[in-house]
């Protein structure tokens, strides 16, 4: 059995447990989770429905039909052509899969224009979010995920280096000229697409924790806050540390950047089967706040991630989830003071039977390289 058909089923095993009758996915992280197949979303009706027993089904354009044949494990693949009615074929479906009166999970990113259409079509339904049985499922991550998750740390790792090995020559270049380098690296390093906007945030642009780049000459002394990451067979990395290329950094930079490194720490450290979320967030929060800079830490500690690069756990106060092998999430503390610099740093971590397997290696220092 595939990855993708053995998630299948542990999917329709959740989805009876939860009084379910079906999960009906559109282009999503949740319907390449389960089939294989990925797709954008777009506004041509293609729907991957899992009934709670039996076999699943695609709703597909007449044009995907090799592409999803190829890609996915799920062989009842029924087709529509451009002019005809989609909702003809969704409908002869429910009415095989008898899902007329049932309860339907809908994917939680399923454009309103679809879920309307299913409401219009089936009247007599009720429906939930896919997210109820899916990210639940997704939170433990299986081997093929985790090698995916390695390679993709493994490659930030790597374009950090060289990065941070521009030394000098990265005095002058501009933020945005910088995150080119570093998305062109990326690429070059067998990156498949950047997970999401590179950030290199230099002196007070480091102080707002998501500033991307603009025209801002990065001067000798500058800190700068590098936080990228790029998929490696379809999983994101996610890393972040915070540098100076040459030159002194300004007062109160080494003490607040030390602080930041022993949170990260101390917050790793914590990680082990059993203990919740929320308490990794204490371990970091515990260091910031004992140093002074408690009201400077202005976001949580961290974010599952998976497919999506904001997944569940999240690393914040109320998350009690018990942590278990498998999990896969940020740890990134940091600290901001408006108007002179921010300092952040961010490992991926897996969650192992004992403790935990950082995902990032590269330098945590500030120090050229
Ligand atoms: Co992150």
């Amino acid at each position: 059995m595939s990855a993708f058909e053995d998630r299948t089923r542990r999917c329709q095993d959740r989805l009876a447990d939860a009084g379910a009758d079906a999960a009906v996915l559109f282009p999503s992280t949740n319907l390449f989770y389960a089939s294989g197949f990925r797709e954008e979303p777009m506004e041509r009706h293609l729907f991957l429905v899992i009934p709670s027993e039996g076999e699943p089904a695609f709703v597909a354009p007449e044009m995907y039909d090799e592409q999803i044949r190829d890609a996915s494990w799920v062989e009842d693949v029924r087709l529509w052509a451009d002019g005809e009615d989609p909702i003809a074929v969704v409908s002869d479906l429910a009415d095989e899969m008898d899902l007329r009166g049932g309860r339907l999970l809908v994917d939680d990113t399923m454009w309103a224009l679809f879920t309307q259409d299913l409401r219009e079509t089936l009247p007599d339904a009720t429906f939930g979010l896919a997210s109820e049985v899916f990210d639940d499922l997704r939170m433990r991550k299986d081997e093929t995920e985790l090698a995916a998750l390695r390679r993709a740390g493994q490659l930030a790792d790597e374009v950090s280096v060289e990065i941070r090995e521009l030394g000098e020559d990265a005095i002058g270049m501009t933020e945005t000229e910088l995150a080119a380098e570093i998305d062109r690296r990326l690429a070059e390093n067998g990156g498949e697409e950047v997970a999401f906007g590179t950030i290199a945030g230099s002196g007070p642009n480091g102080a707002k924790p998501h500033h991307r780049h603009d025209d801002r000459e990065i001067r000798r002394g500058d800190p700068v806050v590098l936080d990228f990451g790029a998929y490696a067979d379809d999983y994101p990395g996610d890393q972040t540390r915070t540098v100076v290329f040459a030159g002194d950094p300004p007062e109160g930079f080494a003490e607040v950047h030390e602080v930041v490194h022993e949170a990260q720490q101390a917050a790793v450290e914590a990680v082990e089967p059993g203990v919740r979320a929320e308490e990794i967030d204490r371990a970091a929060r515990e260091v910031i706040e004992d140093a002074g800079y408690g009201d400077r830490f202005v976001h949580r500690t961290g974010h599952g991630v998976g497919l999506d690069v904001h997944e569940d756990p999240y690393i914040v106060d109320g998350d009690e989830t018990e942590l278990e092998p498998g999990m896969v999430f940020s740890v990134e503390p940091g600290v901001y003071l408006p108007g002179e610099f921010g300092v952040r740093i961010e490992d991926l971590v897996a969650v192992t039977e004992s403790g935990c397997e950082r995902l990032n290696d590269s330098p945590r220092t500030w120090e050229p390289l």
